[in-house]
């Protein structure tokens, strides 16, 4: 039963009204489990809202609940405890992985664009941010039965491959190549910009290359395709690390041979304009700066590239919403190609959302990326984070079977829960050794919490048979109605976009639990009562690894 849904049925058998979005859950439970202000009914009832309330509480019954209370406007409801009790724990254990599931979004499709890493360059934080959190909003709402096409948008095309191209005609070593791909193209980038400095002249035939590209020339499609799939590799190891697939790899150059009716379309609507020798859309109105589509050499842009990707995705995929999981950086991108597409007359354009995430800092409160003048590589954060992981195992329970695989869960988990637990807008410190402490707000606490719970339940199973509901107290009925929460917590994160709150739910979660086992011990005499615990903890159990599945997390049996 889902008590909320009973009493808004109550209310609006009573008051002939749907007041399903004025219902709250007081912050302190002494005020009961729902609360009901009567404020929005005082014009249509020409009373005071408090008069309203007072009549209210006599008037509405139901075996559901024990008490109704009123508090100035507000109607405060208490549910039969044994009965909520009952309700919740009985939905979880039956249910197991599937709790919280909805049926929302039922046929309805969204698209994320997301990661989307630069190749030839080293896989970003940024887009290691954007792939972290896509995954989690891809899993949230996989939860309320949508269905979910990730896109990994690779850069995988523009006048930078042109510079590649010339540089490794120069200089290029291909056995070095294939040894370390990434970092050795990014020095022959490098060298290409100081040598250029000197020789412009290699920024035009840079440029040439480019174009030879675009025309479809086999040796530049040749090296740009192996550039291209070396660093595909080199990508797909952080992918594989972090258990995340993708629906499609189709990065920029996948549109090349779209751009031309793409611009032509636009162009025959009638909003470009030619603006020192290059094609635009004016968007003085909208106060931006305008939409370039084509410079005046004639090569399109990064925008020319997402409109095209944009008309691409509605025609292939006719999505309900599409999300852009990108960096705050590139808001004016975005509100740029909105506008664009709502120019063109697509009613669609509303359905498009720029889900920012705020940038990664060092220690030192500057931008993570460039620590010390270097580029970070992402395998190396992980890679360093998953020894720590190892080394605090080693420490903590050098027993323990396979290590290897739980660090590097453990490690993975610290890195992802150190982003989702903080509001994704928002710049983060990047500190890997409070993300990898097994106390305090991160993935290896939560983690460990959940491996003390099977541990416990691997010394005493809950067995078939009945539970005994009026057996709990204060502090266990405080828990029930947390696990009670868990689906409005995810419904709540899936459609605000924001991860977060289902991860501080889990620390709370955690919390709870954590200290629940140390004032109530499971082994008792009373075997009803045991039993009553066994079956919480279990409950507890199957929410924390549902939670945790959901933000990308494995939970562990054992650490
Ligand atoms: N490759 C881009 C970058 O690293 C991100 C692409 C985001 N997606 C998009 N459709 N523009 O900045």
């Amino acid at each position: 039963m889902d008590f909320k849904t009973a009493l808004v049925d109550l209310l609006r058998k009573h008051l002939k009204k749907d007041v399903k979005d004025l219902i709250e859950i007081p912050p302190d439970p002494t005020l009961g489990d729902y609360a009901f202000p009567c404020f929005s009914l005082a014009k249509e009832l020409k009373k005071n809202p408090n008069q309203i309330a007072q009549d209210l509480s006599k008037q509405i019954k139901a075996d559901f609940l024990t008490k109704i209370e009123t508090k100035g406007a507000y109607l405060n409801f208490f549910v039969d405890k044994t009965l909520l009790t009952q309700d919740v724990l009985t939905t979880v254990l039956q249910e197991k992985e599937k709790y919280g599931r909805s049926t929302l979004g039922k046929g309805k499709t969204v698209v994320i664009d997301m990661s989307s890493p630069n190749i030839a360059k080293p896989f970003g934080i940024g887009h290691l941010r954007s792939t972290i959190i896509g995954n989690a909003l891809r899993n949230l709402l996989i939860l309320q039965g949508y269905k979910v096409i990730r896109i990994n948008h690779l850069g995988d095309w523009g006048t930078q491959f042109g510079k590649l191209i010339v540089a490794f005609k120069l200089w290029g070593d291909a056995k070095k190549l294939k040894k370390d791909p990434i970092p050795y193209l990014l020095d022959l980038y490098v060298k290409f910009h100081d040598v250029a400095e000197k020789k412009p002249e290699l920024e035009d035939e840079a440029r040439a290359w480019f174009k030879k590209l675009e025309d479809g020339n086999k040796e530049a499609l040749a090296l740009w395709k192996t550039f291209k799939d070396l660093s595909l590799v080199e990508f797909k190891k952080v992918y594989k690390l972090l258990g995340v697939e993708f629906e499609a790899y189709s990065g920029e150059a996948f549109y090349n041979d779209q751009l031309e009716s793409t611009i032509e379309l636009i162009k025959k609507k009638g909003i470009t304009e030619m603006s020192e020798g290059a094609l635009i859309v004016n968007l003085e109105k909208y106060t931006m700066p305008p939409a370039i589509l084509r410079k005046s050499d004639g090569a399109t842009l990064y925008l020319t590239r997402d409109v095209a990707a944009a008309l691409y995705r509605k025609k292939t995929y006719n999505f309900d919403t599409m999300l852009y999981e990108v960096g705050g950086e590139q808001k004016l991108h975005f509100q740029q190609l909105f506008k664009v597409l709502e120019l063109l007359g697509y009613t669609w354009a509303k359905d498009c959302t720029h889900v920012d995430h705020g940038l990664y800092l060092g220690s030192d409160g500057k931008k993570f990326s460039t620590r010390k003048g270097k580029t970070v590589f992402m395998t190396d954060v992980l890679d360093e984070t998953i020894n720590l992981a190892k080394k605090i195992i080693q420490e903590k329970n050098p027993k323990l079977k396979n290590k290897d695989a739980v660090a590097q869960h453990v490690g993975v988990g610290a890195i992802i829960f150190g982003d989702l637990c903080n509001d994704r807008s928002r710049d983060i410190l990047f500190d890997i050794d409070k993300f990898t402490s097994f106390e305090g707000e991160t993935g290896p606490y939560l983690q460990y919490t959940h491996a003390r719970l099977c541990s416990i339940l691997r010394k005493k199973k809950l067995s078939a048979g009945k539970i005994t509901y009026s057996l709990y107290d204060k502090t266990e009925q405080e828990i029930i109605k947390h696990l009670g929460r868990f689906s409005d917590v995810a419904l709540d994160a899936s459609h605000q976009y924001k991860p977060h709150i289902l991860a501080r739910y889990l620390l709370d979660l955690a919390q709870m639990i954590n200290s629940f086992y140390v004032s109530h011990p499971v082994l008792q005499d009373d075997k009803d009562l045991e039993k009553a615990r066994l079956a919480l903890i279990t409950a507890v159990k199957i929410v924390l690894s549902n939670g945790l599945g959901i933000l990308g997390i494995t939970s562990l049996e054992e650490m």
